[in-house]
């Protein structure tokens, strides 16, 4: 074969080939180009059209469903705006003021309350020991020896009481004298508990060793040492505790005092045995 012969055959190829390509491309285009529907849905689209009759179809359908929608919508209520307002701090939080008043109430509730408990526990009488309460002292032979050393006189700052002896042989008369209930089991031992208070304006009495009396330096009230009026101001003898002995044990009960025997009473018979420590002169 020549090679024009093949020159013409390959040309009569291409144009073959390119008329084919250009047949295919427009069919394709037709049939599936962009936008198209497919076969089926024209189908049936076809199908429901004919059984809708005049009903509207496509985009005719889209604008009066589109028209139904905007018809359905309604204008919403105008809401005036509000304006905004700094919250209240006394609603939300407590404010200094809130704070001070409530410390003040809290301190001075505090403060009244520990004042009246304080007061109640000074004015309660004591249970557990202590003036107010039955004050163990000592021994019995022991305070008996004690005030025997120390010349006729103990003292007993715990009850606030003087310790003397008191002579078994005066018992009868103290009896008769003062009242069996005035004279405590410490007495019928020999011992006797007399509150330090002078009955007259209440200086604390001391003890008078020369004399072996009490002698009061406020305004010179005098009383022997089992606490009877001497001389002085004083309206009674000295106040005396009940006294108890348990097992050996001297027992003063501060909470029960008794009044000082009259004046005039005078069971020991005691006199003074040396020179006073007091005038007891004076008179008030
Ligand atoms: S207080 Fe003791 S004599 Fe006046």
């Amino acid at each position: 074969m020549t090679p024009l012969a093949t020159f013409v055959i390959a040309i009569a190829a291409l144009v073959v080939l390119a008329a084919v390509v250009l047949i295919t491309s427009a069919r394709r285009s037709d049939v599936r180009g962009a936008g198209a529907l497919a076969r089926e849905t024209v189908k049936r689209d076809k199908s429901i059209k004919a059984e809708s009759g005049d009903a509207p179809a496509g985009s005719a359908y889209e604008s009066q469903a589109i028209a139904t929608r905007t018809a359905v919508l309604e204008k919403a209520t105008e809401v005036a705006p509000v304006i905004w307002q700094a919250p209240d701090q006394e609603a939300i939080d407590v404010s200094r003021r809130q704070f001070f008043n409530r410390a003040t109430i809290f301190l001075v509730t505090t403060g009244l309350a520990s004042f009246g408990a304080a007061l109640i526990a000074f004015l309660w009488p004591r249970a557990g020991g202590g003036f107010g309460s039955k004050v163990t002292v000592g021994r019995l032979d022991d305070l008996v020896a004690q005030i025997r050393s120390e010349r006729g006189f103990v003292y007993k700052p715990e009850a606030r009481t003087w310790l003397t002896s008191y002579p078994a042989d005066s018992l009868p008369k103290a009896r008769l004298s003062y009242g069996k209930q005035t004279v405590s089991t410490g007495m019928e031992s020999g011992i006797i508990a007399l509150y330090q208070k002078c009955p007259h304006l209440g200086c604390r009495v001391p003890e008078c060793k020369s004399s072996q009396w009490f002698e009061c330096p406020c305004h010179g009230s005098q009383y022997n040492r089992v606490g009877e009026k001497k001389a002085g101001p004083a309206p009674r003898g000295m106040d005396r505790f009940g006294v108890s002995v348990t097992n050996g044990n001297v027992v003063v009960d501060t909470g029960t005092r008794f009044n000082g025997p009259a004046i005039g009473i005078n069971t020991t018979g005691q006199e003074a045995e040396g020179p006073h420590c007091v005038s007891g002169e004076t008179k008030h």
